[in-house]
């Protein structure tokens, strides 16, 4: 076990400095918080690896998991993740999900979303996933990148007709580079809005997992535009911590674009 008390958080100035004065250029304390934060990361990493074979991220991961109320209550609900708590928690506040509904789910696997729909009896689901999803019965889910130009199209086929909700969690996977991954995650954001505004017929709803700090006045003003209300949302299943909210837009009745699948 690593124990890191002081971990990256203590100033510099506080730090022992073994030799004489230093011959690095000046640099602001900031600065050096980072570097020594990383320098202590790497050590952190190595230690763990030798001792377990595992990455500290990893470690973290398992240990979070383990001790996750709602990973346990999704284990014995059957559930395949504890994502299923966030729409549930959704659904009770804002009324998403009724019977007969045509549905779509973005960012489906492994498919928590889809069992919670699936209890509310609706007319269909269709969903998306670049991971497999192991089938439901009375859902479609292709294994396709949604950021793939024919995927709107290969959707709105399965579908046939407008839908009255569509359910984005997408999520990139990060890689690490933070100005990457925002730029990754902002794009599927508005590429399920796109989305939503194509097949919801009048009085749909649309909901995304969005993050905080993305840059979403662009999609704010969009989805005001398009819709009766548009709110903001944190479920007590989304992690504290985590940048991680929902954008909740009800009363679909974007002028050009509304039912056109309706013809
Ligand atoms: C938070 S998970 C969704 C969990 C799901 N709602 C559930 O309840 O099981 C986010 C999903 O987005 C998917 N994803 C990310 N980028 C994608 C893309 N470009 N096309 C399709 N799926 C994508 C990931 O593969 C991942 O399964």
């Amino acid at each position: 076990m690593v124990n890191d008390k002081d971990g990256g958080n203590s100033k510099p100035g506080k730090r022992k400095m073994s030799g004489g004065k230093s011959t690095e250029p000046a640099r602001s304390w900031r600065q050096k918080a980072t570097k020594d934060k990383a320098d202590n990361t790497r050590l952190m990493d190595e230690r763990v690896k030798t001792a377990r074979g595992r990455k500290i991220s990893s470690t973290l991961w398992l240990r979070r998991q383990l001790n996750d109320p709602y990973v346990k209550k999704a284990k014995a609900k059957g559930y395949r993740s504890r994502a299923a708590f966030k729409l549930i928690e959704l659904d009770e506040k804002f009324k998403l999900l009724k019977p007969g509904a045509i549905i779509v789910d973005l960012g489906a696997a492994p498919g928590s979303w889809t069992q919670i729909a699936l209890k509310s009896k609706p007319g269909r689901i269709v969903g998306i996933d670049i991971l497999p999803v192991e089938p439901f019965p009375g859902a479609e889910i292709i294994e396709m990148d949604f950021m793939d130009n024919d995927a709107p199209k290969v959707l709105m086929d399965m579908l046939n007709g407008p839908a009255d909700l569509v359910m984005s969690d997408l999520a990139a996977n990060t890689t690490g580079h933070r100005q990457t991954d925002h730029l990754r995650t902002v794009a599927l954001v508005e590429a399920a809005a796109d989305f939503a505004l194509k097949v919801l017929r009048p009085g749909g709803t649309f909901i995304s997992k969005v993050f905080q700090g993305g840059a979403q006045l662009n999609l704010l003003n969009m989805l005001n535009h398009n819709f009766q209300t548009v709110r903001h949302a944190k479920p007590k299943a989304s992690r504290d911590g985590s940048p991680e909210m929902y954008l909740v837009a009800k009363g679909f009745h974007g002028g050009k674009n509304c039912g056109k699948l309706n013809k």
